[in-house]
Protein backbone atom coordinates (compact mmCIF):
# COMPACT_ATOMS: atom_id res chain seq x y z
CA UNK A 1 0.00 0.00 0.00
CA UNK A 2 3.01 2.76 0.77
CA UNK A 3 4.29 1.61 -2.36
CA UNK A 4 1.28 2.30 -4.29
CA UNK A 5 1.19 5.83 -2.64
CA UNK A 6 4.81 6.53 -2.81
CA UNK A 7 4.10 5.78 -7.09
CA UNK A 8 1.01 7.78 -7.19
CA UNK A 9 2.58 10.69 -5.33
CA UNK A 10 5.05 10.64 -7.79
CA UNK A 11 2.93 10.47 -11.14
CA UNK A 12 0.77 13.37 -9.69
CA UNK A 13 3.77 15.30 -9.42
CA UNK A 14 5.31 14.58 -13.18
CA UNK A 15 1.58 15.00 -14.92
CA UNK A 16 2.20 17.77 -16.88
CA UNK A 17 -1.39 19.60 -17.27
CA UNK A 18 -0.41 21.51 -20.36
CA UNK A 19 -3.92 21.45 -21.76
CA UNK A 20 -7.58 21.95 -21.09
CA UNK A 21 -7.67 18.15 -22.25
CA UNK A 22 -4.92 17.09 -20.30
CA UNK A 23 -6.26 18.71 -16.79
CA UNK A 24 -9.82 16.89 -17.69
CA UNK A 25 -7.41 13.70 -18.07
CA UNK A 26 -5.89 14.79 -14.60
CA UNK A 27 -9.08 14.82 -13.07
CA UNK A 28 -10.40 11.43 -14.40
CA UNK A 29 -7.71 9.53 -13.36
CA UNK A 30 -6.87 10.58 -9.60
CA UNK A 31 -9.47 12.76 -8.08
CA UNK A 32 -13.01 11.15 -10.42
CA UNK A 33 -14.98 8.73 -8.69
CA UNK A 34 -13.45 5.98 -10.26
CA UNK A 35 -10.03 7.80 -9.73
CA UNK A 36 -6.82 6.10 -8.33
CA UNK A 37 -7.20 8.36 -5.22
CA UNK A 38 -10.61 6.91 -4.47
CA UNK A 39 -9.34 3.35 -5.33
CA UNK A 40 -7.07 3.90 -2.40
CA UNK A 41 -10.06 4.70 -0.12
CA UNK A 42 -11.80 1.51 -1.08
CA UNK A 43 -8.73 -0.88 -0.69
CA UNK A 44 -7.69 0.90 2.81
CA UNK A 45 -10.52 -1.15 4.46
CA UNK A 46 -7.92 -3.98 3.62
CA UNK A 47 -5.04 -1.86 6.07
CA UNK A 48 -4.39 -3.63 9.24
CA UNK A 49 -5.37 -1.62 12.09
CA UNK A 50 -1.86 -0.64 13.55
CA UNK A 51 -1.30 0.59 10.10
CA UNK A 52 -4.45 2.83 9.68
CA UNK A 53 -3.01 6.10 11.07
CA UNK A 54 -0.02 6.06 9.40
CA UNK A 55 -1.27 5.42 5.61
CA UNK A 56 -4.85 7.30 6.15
CA UNK A 57 -2.66 10.36 6.62
CA UNK A 58 -0.93 9.59 3.32
CA UNK A 59 -3.92 8.89 1.01
CA UNK A 60 -4.86 12.43 2.55
CA UNK A 61 -2.01 14.22 1.64
CA UNK A 62 -2.00 12.60 -1.81
CA UNK A 63 -5.76 13.69 -2.32
CA UNK A 64 -4.98 16.99 -0.52
CA UNK A 65 -1.92 17.26 -3.48
CA UNK A 66 -3.78 16.17 -6.45
CA UNK A 67 -6.45 18.64 -5.41
CA UNK A 68 -4.21 21.86 -5.50
CA UNK A 69 -2.56 20.65 -8.77
CA UNK A 70 -6.17 20.41 -10.26
CA UNK A 71 -7.16 24.12 -8.99
CA UNK A 72 -4.02 25.67 -9.51
CA UNK A 73 -3.59 24.45 -12.76
CA UNK A 74 -8.03 24.97 -13.63
CA UNK A 75 -7.68 28.84 -12.22
CA UNK A 76 -4.33 29.55 -14.59
CA UNK A 77 -6.49 27.90 -17.75
CA UNK A 78 -9.63 30.36 -16.79
CA UNK A 79 -7.86 33.53 -16.08
CA UNK A 80 -5.92 32.65 -19.65
CA UNK A 81 -8.84 32.95 -20.83
CA UNK A 82 -9.74 36.33 -19.62
CA UNK A 83 -6.90 37.58 -19.49
CA UNK A 84 -6.50 37.63 -23.56
CA UNK A 85 -10.47 38.41 -23.14
CA UNK A 86 -9.88 41.54 -21.80
CA UNK A 87 -7.15 42.31 -24.27
CA UNK A 88 -9.74 42.38 -26.87
CA UNK A 89 -11.38 46.37 -27.39
CA UNK A 90 -14.43 45.96 -28.66
CA UNK A 91 -14.84 48.97 -29.67
CA UNK A 92 -11.96 49.42 -31.76
CA UNK A 93 -12.64 50.00 -35.48
CA UNK A 94 -11.85 46.55 -38.26
CA UNK A 95 -8.38 46.14 -39.09
CA UNK A 96 -8.38 48.67 -41.70
CA UNK A 97 -7.42 47.73 -45.76
CA UNK A 98 -4.84 49.72 -46.64
CA UNK A 99 -5.48 52.18 -49.71
CA UNK A 100 -2.66 52.26 -52.65
CA UNK A 101 -1.42 55.36 -53.72
CA UNK A 102 -1.34 56.35 -57.66
CA UNK A 103 2.50 56.36 -58.73
CA UNK A 104 4.49 59.46 -58.55
CA UNK A 105 5.23 59.60 -61.93
CA UNK A 106 1.41 59.52 -62.55
CA UNK A 107 0.33 61.79 -60.06
CA UNK A 108 3.28 64.58 -61.70
CA UNK A 109 1.62 63.95 -65.21
CA UNK A 110 -1.69 64.46 -63.75
CA UNK A 111 -0.99 67.95 -62.68
CA UNK A 112 1.31 68.86 -65.40
CA UNK A 113 -1.97 67.82 -68.09
CA UNK A 114 -4.60 69.57 -65.44
CA UNK A 115 -2.72 73.05 -65.92
CA UNK A 116 -2.48 72.94 -69.54
CA UNK A 117 -6.02 71.97 -69.58
CA UNK A 118 -6.95 75.39 -67.81
CA UNK A 119 -5.54 77.41 -70.71
CA UNK A 120 -7.33 74.96 -73.73
CA UNK A 121 -4.76 71.98 -74.12
CA UNK A 122 -6.23 68.78 -74.75
CA UNK A 123 -4.53 65.15 -74.31
CA UNK A 124 -3.41 63.48 -77.15
CA UNK A 125 -1.79 59.98 -77.76
CA UNK A 126 0.28 58.17 -80.14
CA UNK A 127 1.64 54.60 -80.67
CA UNK A 128 4.98 53.09 -78.45
CA UNK A 129 5.56 51.73 -81.31
CA UNK A 130 6.67 54.12 -84.14
CA UNK A 131 7.61 54.48 -87.57
CA UNK A 132 10.18 56.06 -88.53
CA UNK A 133 8.48 58.80 -90.10
CA UNK A 134 7.37 59.96 -87.57
CA UNK A 135 9.60 59.55 -85.04
CA UNK A 136 12.66 60.88 -87.14
CA UNK A 137 12.28 62.12 -91.13
CA UNK A 138 8.81 64.30 -90.06
CA UNK A 139 10.49 65.49 -87.49
CA UNK A 140 13.75 67.10 -89.47
CA UNK A 141 16.04 64.73 -88.33
CA UNK A 142 18.58 64.45 -90.84
CA UNK A 143 19.12 60.81 -92.62
CA UNK A 144 22.77 60.52 -91.12
CA UNK A 145 21.66 62.12 -87.34
CA UNK A 146 23.18 60.07 -84.51
CA UNK A 147 19.81 59.81 -82.57
CA UNK A 148 18.76 57.24 -84.97
CA UNK A 149 21.95 55.32 -84.54
CA UNK A 150 21.29 51.87 -83.20
CA UNK A 151 22.48 52.82 -79.96
CA UNK A 152 20.17 55.30 -78.94
CA UNK A 153 16.86 53.51 -80.46
CA UNK A 154 15.37 50.51 -79.74
CA UNK A 155 14.43 49.02 -83.19
CA UNK A 156 11.92 46.76 -84.06
CA UNK A 157 12.42 42.73 -85.96
CA UNK A 158 15.53 44.07 -87.39
CA UNK A 159 13.06 46.39 -89.42
CA UNK A 160 14.90 49.56 -89.33
CA UNK A 161 11.86 51.76 -90.20
CA UNK A 162 9.81 50.42 -87.19
CA UNK A 163 10.95 51.09 -83.75
CA UNK A 164 10.17 52.24 -80.21
CA UNK A 165 9.30 56.05 -79.90
CA UNK A 166 12.38 57.61 -77.92
CA UNK A 167 10.47 60.60 -77.84
CA UNK A 168 6.86 61.63 -77.58
CA UNK A 169 7.81 64.70 -80.44
CA UNK A 170 6.09 61.44 -82.63
CA UNK A 171 2.93 62.60 -81.72
CA UNK A 172 3.14 66.22 -82.77
CA UNK A 173 3.45 64.89 -86.21
CA UNK A 174 0.16 62.58 -86.30
CA UNK A 175 -1.63 65.81 -84.75
CA UNK A 176 -1.08 68.26 -87.38
CA UNK A 177 -1.38 65.21 -90.02
CA UNK A 178 -5.11 64.57 -88.29
CA UNK A 179 -5.98 67.57 -87.51
CA UNK A 180 -6.51 71.33 -88.71
CA UNK A 181 -5.14 74.37 -86.61
CA UNK A 182 -6.30 76.12 -84.20
CA UNK A 183 -4.24 73.26 -82.66
CA UNK A 184 -3.56 72.99 -78.81
CA UNK A 185 -2.04 69.53 -77.14
CA UNK A 186 -0.27 68.11 -75.20
CA UNK A 187 1.29 64.38 -75.13
CA UNK A 188 2.18 62.45 -72.05
CA UNK A 189 3.55 58.81 -72.60
CA UNK A 190 6.19 56.52 -72.15
CA UNK A 191 9.39 56.32 -74.74
CA UNK A 192 12.58 54.29 -75.05
CA UNK A 193 15.77 54.48 -75.47
CA UNK A 194 18.95 52.06 -75.21
CA UNK A 195 20.32 53.01 -72.44
CA UNK A 196 22.46 51.95 -69.34
CA UNK A 197 20.18 51.56 -66.53
CA UNK A 198 21.82 54.10 -63.65
CA UNK A 199 20.34 56.39 -61.31
CA UNK A 200 20.64 59.16 -63.87
CA UNK A 201 19.45 57.10 -67.33
CA UNK A 202 16.77 54.93 -67.55
CA UNK A 203 15.48 52.89 -71.39
CA UNK A 204 12.02 53.48 -70.45
CA UNK A 205 11.16 56.60 -69.01
CA UNK A 206 8.09 59.41 -69.76
CA UNK A 207 7.59 62.86 -71.34
CA UNK A 208 4.97 65.36 -71.63
CA UNK A 209 4.98 67.04 -75.45
CA UNK A 210 3.32 70.60 -76.25
CA UNK A 211 2.71 72.00 -79.39
CA UNK A 212 0.44 74.85 -80.19
CA UNK A 213 -0.32 75.85 -83.70
CA UNK A 214 -2.02 78.13 -84.94
CA UNK A 215 -2.07 81.76 -87.50
CA UNK A 216 0.68 84.31 -86.00
CA UNK A 217 1.67 81.99 -82.86
CA UNK A 218 5.17 83.84 -82.10
CA UNK A 219 8.05 82.94 -79.19
CA UNK A 220 6.41 85.52 -76.89
CA UNK A 221 3.21 83.07 -76.65
CA UNK A 222 5.60 80.18 -76.05
CA UNK A 223 7.27 82.19 -73.10
CA UNK A 224 3.93 83.34 -71.88
CA UNK A 225 2.67 79.93 -72.02
CA UNK A 226 5.84 78.28 -70.64
CA UNK A 227 5.71 81.16 -67.39
CA UNK A 228 1.89 80.15 -66.75
CA UNK A 229 3.32 76.89 -66.31
CA UNK A 230 5.82 77.49 -64.06
CA UNK A 231 4.50 79.40 -61.74
CA UNK A 232 1.83 77.16 -61.69
CA UNK A 233 3.63 74.24 -61.16
CA UNK A 234 6.90 75.33 -59.25
CA UNK A 235 5.07 78.00 -57.10
CA UNK A 236 3.97 81.57 -58.00
CA UNK A 237 7.34 83.29 -57.09
CA UNK A 238 9.21 81.14 -59.78
CA UNK A 239 11.69 82.90 -62.56
CA UNK A 240 12.45 81.62 -65.74
CA UNK A 241 15.21 81.83 -67.94
CA UNK A 242 15.52 80.41 -72.09
CA UNK A 243 19.45 79.31 -73.21
CA UNK A 244 19.40 78.45 -77.29
CA UNK A 245 19.67 75.43 -78.06
CA UNK A 246 19.16 73.02 -80.86
CA UNK A 247 16.87 70.44 -82.05
CA UNK A 248 15.97 69.64 -85.48
CA UNK A 249 12.30 69.91 -85.35
CA UNK A 250 12.14 73.56 -83.71
CA UNK A 251 13.79 76.87 -85.34
CA UNK A 252 14.83 78.49 -83.14
CA UNK A 253 15.54 76.25 -80.25
CA UNK A 254 15.75 76.98 -76.43
CA UNK A 255 16.18 75.18 -73.43
CA UNK A 256 14.34 76.39 -70.03
CA UNK A 257 15.55 77.01 -66.53
CA UNK A 258 13.57 77.50 -63.33
CA UNK A 259 14.79 79.09 -60.69
CA UNK A 260 15.97 76.71 -58.13
CA UNK A 261 12.68 76.77 -54.82
CA UNK A 262 14.36 74.28 -52.85
CA UNK A 263 17.26 76.76 -52.06
CA UNK A 264 15.89 79.73 -53.11
CA UNK A 265 18.61 80.53 -55.59
CA UNK A 266 21.13 80.84 -52.90
CA UNK A 267 23.04 77.88 -54.32
CA UNK A 268 22.34 73.80 -53.60
CA UNK A 269 23.40 70.31 -54.97
CA UNK A 270 19.95 70.20 -56.60
CA UNK A 271 20.81 73.03 -59.12
CA UNK A 272 24.14 72.21 -58.82
CA UNK A 273 25.03 75.50 -57.04
CA UNK A 274 23.66 77.36 -59.92
CA UNK A 275 20.53 78.96 -58.94
CA UNK A 276 18.79 77.09 -61.97
CA UNK A 277 17.14 74.42 -62.63
CA UNK A 278 16.63 72.45 -66.88
CA UNK A 279 13.64 71.16 -66.92
CA UNK A 280 12.14 71.75 -70.79
CA UNK A 281 13.23 71.75 -74.35
CA UNK A 282 11.49 73.63 -76.72
CA UNK A 283 11.37 76.16 -79.92
CA UNK A 284 9.40 77.34 -82.65
CA UNK A 285 8.18 74.67 -85.07
CA UNK A 286 10.39 74.40 -88.01
CA UNK A 287 9.04 75.08 -91.11
CA UNK A 288 10.17 72.03 -92.39
CA UNK A 289 8.18 69.87 -90.08
CA UNK A 290 4.52 72.04 -90.31
CA UNK A 291 5.36 71.01 -94.16
CA UNK A 292 5.69 67.11 -93.91
CA UNK A 293 2.81 67.16 -91.52
CA UNK A 294 0.68 69.28 -94.20
CA UNK A 295 0.43 72.55 -92.81
CA UNK A 296 1.34 75.52 -95.08
CA UNK A 297 4.32 76.79 -93.03
CA UNK A 298 3.48 80.35 -94.33
CA UNK A 299 -0.37 80.04 -92.87
CA UNK A 300 0.72 78.54 -89.67
CA UNK A 301 3.33 78.90 -87.10
CA UNK A 302 3.43 77.37 -83.40
CA UNK A 303 5.31 76.62 -80.86
CA UNK A 304 6.65 72.99 -79.75
CA UNK A 305 7.72 71.68 -76.20
CA UNK A 306 8.97 68.60 -74.72
CA UNK A 307 9.97 67.35 -71.17
CA UNK A 308 10.23 64.52 -68.62
CA UNK A 309 8.25 63.46 -66.41
CA UNK A 310 10.71 61.61 -64.17
CA UNK A 311 13.19 64.87 -64.23
CA UNK A 312 10.29 66.93 -62.98
CA UNK A 313 9.34 64.18 -60.02
CA UNK A 314 12.54 64.29 -58.87
CA UNK A 315 12.69 67.83 -58.62
CA UNK A 316 9.69 68.16 -57.33
CA UNK A 317 10.22 65.44 -54.39
CA UNK A 318 14.01 65.42 -54.12
CA UNK A 319 13.96 62.08 -55.57
CA UNK A 320 17.94 61.36 -56.62
CA UNK A 321 17.54 57.54 -58.33
CA UNK A 322 15.56 57.26 -61.67
CA UNK A 323 15.94 53.73 -60.88
CA UNK A 324 13.56 54.00 -57.60
CA UNK A 325 10.48 55.02 -60.14
CA UNK A 326 10.63 51.37 -61.67
CA UNK A 327 11.35 48.75 -58.82
CA UNK A 328 7.92 48.54 -57.20
CA UNK A 329 9.10 49.13 -53.56
CA UNK A 330 5.87 49.63 -51.55
CA UNK A 331 8.42 51.38 -49.20
CA UNK A 332 8.77 53.82 -51.74
CA UNK A 333 5.47 54.03 -53.71
CA UNK A 334 3.58 54.26 -49.89
CA UNK A 335 5.21 58.09 -49.57
CA UNK A 336 3.06 59.84 -52.26
CA UNK A 337 0.01 60.76 -51.49
CA UNK A 338 -2.49 62.97 -53.81
CA UNK A 339 -5.74 64.15 -55.23
CA UNK A 340 -5.02 64.12 -59.00
N1 LIG B 1 12.03 65.56 -78.05
C1 LIG B 1 13.04 66.21 -77.25
C2 LIG B 1 13.80 65.17 -76.46
O1 LIG B 1 13.37 64.07 -76.38
C3 LIG B 1 12.39 67.18 -76.30
C4 LIG B 1 11.88 68.38 -77.03
C5 LIG B 1 12.69 69.47 -77.22
C6 LIG B 1 10.59 68.41 -77.51
C7 LIG B 1 12.24 70.59 -77.87
C8 LIG B 1 10.11 69.54 -78.16
C9 LIG B 1 10.96 70.63 -78.33
O2 LIG B 1 8.88 69.62 -78.63
O3 LIG B 1 10.49 71.72 -78.99
O4 LIG B 1 14.83 65.46 -75.95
Amino acid sequence: MREKIKALTQQVDEFKVESKELLETFRLRFLSKKGEINQLFNDFKTVLPEDRKEIGMLINQLKKKAQEKFEQSSTSFSQGATKSHQHEDLTKPVNQQEIGARHPISIVRNEISEIFSRIGFTVAEGPEIENDWHNFSALNFPEEHPARDMQDTFFVNKNPDIALRTHTSSVQVRVMESEKPPIRVIAPGRVFRNEAISARAHCIFHQIEGLYIDKKVSFVDLKQTLFYFAKSYFGEGTKIRFRPSYFPFTEPSAEMDVSCNICGQKGCNVCKYTGWLEILGCGMVDPNVLKSSGLDPDKYSGFAFGMGIERIAMLKYNINDLRLYFENDLRFLKQFKSVM
